[in-house]
């Protein structure tokens, strides 16, 4: 395993076009392109662990469609990925070796990739790797990673492995972390079955250039990709907005392409970034093929499947209380982090002074306009991080 920074191998132009177009994958401004190109340089290659529990390789065929980066200036420019049973050339003993030195030398370095859900029932013993249990591995590496990703539904929400009846105790990574089942690191879902190629490496990118996660929603996913319902970026929604819907995949309204919710479309309640990043390099998605959402990227994927039968209310709906401070940490990192890398330590201003600081409109390069709410939700969370009430 080498060490060497972002910019020795890839050259300066592959480097900034790269950044350019993460940032737009990103939805940053193209001026921060060159800025992350910058960043990238003087950062090192990161090792990367990836661990499969229960899972169907879907996610690792995902990553493997990325276009930008590709999957090969990802594996031999960007990082270091020094364990993963689908893609590694080492096996047995020697693989493991490879991971062994990983966790000792790279210490609190290494960022940790998991996919597949994690199965608790009959003391681990339904999925182990070189006779460890997936959650005593998942503890083990866990315990000085950097931070997780934890890639896919499986992973992300528990997914098929834990539909009912979850013979097998499948778990997922954010509720491990929560019980203390296993070390609390910074955590990023990308849950979908499987994810948006694109959302796998953006993220990834992100995070060796910033050293931090893009900001995430309540449920730990990164907002710029998971921030709208499916439905709400549509290109059938003025269909559905004039109340035209298919009644079946064969009549008059499906040929016209109209709004698919009577066939059983989830996408009201289904948060992802299909209609926008699209698969397959921007080719297309399930609903302009003609196919509803099945809402493979939400907590509860199968049991709250109802494929094909249309959606009974909004009730079906639920979405977790969010604090103030989770919602001043989610705009610090939509915003504040782009030219505050180290975080909000480094302010030189107090918490409480923050909003009026940002409501004089001193910081010249700002280009926000908070509403009053957006003030009070950020000076909660500082003042969180501060150990103030
Ligand atoms: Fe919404 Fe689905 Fe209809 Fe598109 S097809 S407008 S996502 S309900
Ligand atoms: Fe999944 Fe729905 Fe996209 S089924 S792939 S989130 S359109």
């Amino acid at each position: 395993m080498e060490s060497r920074s972002l910019g020795t191998d890839l050259s300066r132009r592959a480097l900034l076009k790269l950044c350019v177009v993460a940032a737009s994958a990103l939805a940053l401004p193209a001026s921060l392109g060159p800025v992350m190109a910058e960043l990238a340089a003087t950062r090192r290659r990161r090792p990367v662990i990836w661990l499969s529990f229960q899972e169907c390789t879907g996610c690792t065929e995902s990553l493997t469609r990325s276009v930008a980066p590709d999957l090969e200036q990802l594996l031999f420019e960007l990082i270091s990925l020094d364990y993963h049973h689908t893609l590694q050339a080492a096996s047995g003993a020697a693989a493991e070796e490879a991971r062994q030195q990983i966790l000792s030398e790279y210490a609190g370095e290494y960022l940790l990739m998991v996919d597949g859900s994690v199965p608790t029932g009959a003391s681990g013993g339904y999925s182990t790797i070189a006779g460890i249990s997936n959650l005593d591995l998942l503890r083990k590496c866990g315990d000085s990673a950097a931070a997780v990703i934890a890639v896919g539904t499986c992973a992300s929400f528990g997914g098929l492995p834990a539909a009912a009846p979850n013979p097998t105790g499948a778990r997922e990574v954010a509720g491990l972390m929560d019980d203390g089942q296993i070390p609390k690191r910074p955590l990023v879902n990308v849950p979908g079955c499987p994810p948006i190629p694109e959302a796998i490496t953006a993220v990834l990118l992100h995070y060796l250039v910033f050293e931090r996660f893009p900001a995430l929603d309540e449920r730990r996913r990164p907002r710029v990709f998971y921030g709208a319902t499916v439905h709400e970026r549509c290109s059938r929604y003025h269909h559905f907005a004039e109340g035209r819907f298919a009644q079946s995949f064969d009549d008059e309204g499906a040929r016209k392409g109209w709004c698919l919710l009577a066939l059983g479309c989830r996408g009201p309640l289904t948060r992802n970034a299909c209609p926008t990043v699209r698969w397959n390099q921007g080719t297309s998605w399930p609903v302009v093929s003609g196919h509803p959402c099945i809402g493979c990227s939400e907590p509860g994927f199968w049991d709250r499947g109802s494929f094909y039968q249309a959606l009974r209310s909004q009730s079906e709906q639920e979405q977790p209380e969010v604090s103030a401070a989770e919602r001043g940490e989610a705009l610090f990192g939509d915003t504040c982090i782009y030219c505050h890398h180290p975080g909000p330590k480094s302010f030189s201003t107090a918490p409480k002074d923050v909003p009026a600081l940002l409501r004089r409109g001193t910081i010249g390069a700002h280009r926000f306009d908070f509403t009053d709410s957006q003030l009070a939700d950020l000076a909660a969370y500082l003042k969180k991080l501060d150990g103030q009430p």
